[in-house]
């Protein structure tokens, strides 16, 4: 195995080497755009890593990689439209740069881009990819179409939550590793527990989002700190917040979550302030290591060597002190 730092810089190092822009500048500039602005390239990592901890060299796992994180591209250009998202990854989001047709355009194309990836692997490899890749994308549009529904509602609970930010989010994540293992053509039990490993790992992550997404810092978070709570977002930090508050003050954010001010500013700091009052934010932190733990103990379940373990767990440790 590899270091982690050194997955990034192989993903990156091919990433460069495609070329995406042609003409119609107006479709291929914005990919382009959102492609090149970085982020942690996590997902693509996570599928090199895998198809190492079952001895196929990360080389072979690239393309796939690739597909995974134009996907996740594509999901973030749609994701900012339907937040009214103004920010991403300390840039101008896609449809603010340019506008809103052009997010639509340019993610559909994306989306394809993604799946053109797959034709690089032999019948077999491309038809266990693109199937599951497949059922992924859909569950990511049934978990974002949840998120939204969610906004306008006021009685959804915890599993609920935890269902949709299984489908947005964590599946996306689970199937970058199952690719890994499904091109090291390892065995459907090592390619499923790397699954819920990385079922778990997604978990913990997007609700480390949502944490930060309230309390992250402007200065390196990337993102509009307190859109969630502008968007009306029923996140863990809200549902806990109304759970462990008294009834008076259960009604005020219940309350201001029916709201959406033109300027947010108040609205964002008392809400912060009930999230940690309430002990919303410390209950947050302690689930988001709660599945971190989670996903450790299903890489005990798998018959890989330490070395490879601890790789994992590295990763996942990472993540979970992350600031962006
Ligand atoms: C953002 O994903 C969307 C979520 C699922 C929370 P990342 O935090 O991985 O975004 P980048 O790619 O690093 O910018
Ligand atoms: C994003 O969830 C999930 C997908 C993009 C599918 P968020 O809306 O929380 O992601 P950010 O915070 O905008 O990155
Ligand atoms: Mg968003
Ligand atoms: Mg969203
Ligand atoms: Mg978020």
């Amino acid at each position: 195995m590899h270091a982690i730092y050194q997955y990034q810089e192989f993903f990156v190092d091919y990433l460069e080497k495609q070329t995406i822009s042609k003409e119609p500048k107006n479709l291929y500039e914005p990919i382009e755009y959102i492609v090149s602005l970085g982020g942690k390239r996590m997902r693509p990592v996570l599928t090199l890593m895998s198809s190492e901890v079952f001895d196929v060299s990360y080389n072979e796992a690239l393309p796939a990689a690739m597909a995974v994180e134009i996907f996740h591209n594509f999901s973030l250009v749609h994701d900012d439209i339907m937040d009214d998202a103004p920010l991403r990854r300390g840039q101008k989001t896609v449809h603010e740069k340019w506008d809103l047709n052009t997010g639509i355009l340019s993610g559909d194309a994306m989306l394809i881009l993604a799946y053109q990836y797959f034709e690089q692997y032999e019948p077999n490899t491309f038809r266990e990819l693109a199937k599951l890749f497949s059922k992924t994308a859909l569950e990511v549009c049934e978990g974002q179409q949840w998120d939204v529904d969610f906004e306008q509602r006021n009685d959804v609970t915890i599993p609920e939550y935890l269902k949709m930010i299984e489908y947005k989010t964590a599946v996306l994540v689970a199937a970058a590793m199952k690719m890994g293992a499904i091109v090291a053509k390892t065995s459907e039990e090592n390619a499923n527990l790397i699954y819920d490993f990385g079922l778990q790992l997604g978990l913990a992550f997007q609700l480390q989002d949502d944490y930060l997404d309230a309390f992250g810092d402007p200065e390196t978070f990337g993102k509009q700190v307190g859109g969630d709570i502008i968007e009306n977002k029923k996140t863990y930090l809200y549902l806990k917040a109304l759970a462990y508050s008294d009834d008076e003050k259960a009604k005020q954010l219940k309350e201001l979550f029916t709201t959406q001010p033109e300027d947010s500013t108040d609205k964002v700091e008392i809400v912060k302030g009930i999230f940690n009052n309430s002990g919303a934010s410390k209950e947050t932190k302690d689930a988001i290591e709660m599945y971190t733990l989670e996903a450790f103990k299903t890489l005990d379940k798998m018959d890989i060597s330490d070395e490879k373990k601890l790789s994992l767990r590295t990763f996942g440790e990472n993540l979970m002190g992350r600031k962006v």
